[in-house]
């Protein structure tokens, strides 16, 4: 028992310190509208990145800021969390599903491999990169993440698949690595 609360306490514990008072030298604090108008380059990107943030428990009000690095792990924490949705319904439909077709079984198992790339970029993101103010990196491996995500897509797009069932959580699930890289851009150019 004490091993498992200990355990839990290592894994949460950096992530709400960091959201509580991280300060990475020369990292400026700004408001959620200042740092979702500078991320985002369209309307619709800036209102997903305001109710992301918001969502996520952060003041919206003009006159709250937060060091950026803390809405760039924001929203990298929530990618994660969005992943690990879709790996849980690859894994409920490979296992559970006993009328998976065969092209459906095919893809999502592919899409698991792609999946287990993309956390492990997140993962890095957020314990080697953001939680360690060492921004050079973020970029790369951003890019590295999204385009295990653009894979699975992929599968799940060929011509003889039929509207398979999991695509929208891949679709959901660019959109949040797409937010989280757009937030975390801008460490990177400090
Ligand atoms: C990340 O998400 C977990 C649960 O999803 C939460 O407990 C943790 O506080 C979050 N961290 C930040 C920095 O938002
Ligand atoms: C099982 O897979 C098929 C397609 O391969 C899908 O149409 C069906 O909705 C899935 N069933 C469940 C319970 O998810």
């Amino acid at each position: 028992m004490k091993v498992i609360l200990i355990l839990l306490v290592c894994i949460v514990a950096p992530l709400r310190m960091a959201a509580a008072r991280l300060s990475c030298p020369n990292v400026p604090h700004i408001s959620t509208r200042s740092v979702c108008s500078n991320a985002c380059g369209t309307k619709v990107l800036y209102d997903h990145c305001i109710d992301a943030m918001r969502s996520g428990g952060i003041d919206p009000s003009p006159s709250h800021t937060e060091e950026t690095t803390v809405y760039a792990i924001l929203a990298a924490n929530q990618t994660w969390d969005s992943y690990r949705d879709t790996l849980k319904a690859l894994s409920f439909q490979l296992q559970q599903n006993k009328s998976l077709s065969y092209a459906d079984g095919e893809a999502y198992m592919g899409c698991q491999d792609d999946y287990v790339a993309a956390s492990n970029s997140i993962s890095i993101i957020m314990n080697g990169c953001l939680e360690n103010c060492y921004f050079e990196k973020l970029v790369s491996m951003y890019l590295e993440g999204m385009a295990s995500l653009e894979n699975c897509r992929d599968r799940m797009l060929a011509p003889w698949m039929k509207a398979p069932l999991l695509y929208p959580k891949v679709e959901r699930d660019r959109n949040k690595v797409l937010m989280a890289y757009l937030l975390g851009k801008l460490l990177a150019g400090l």
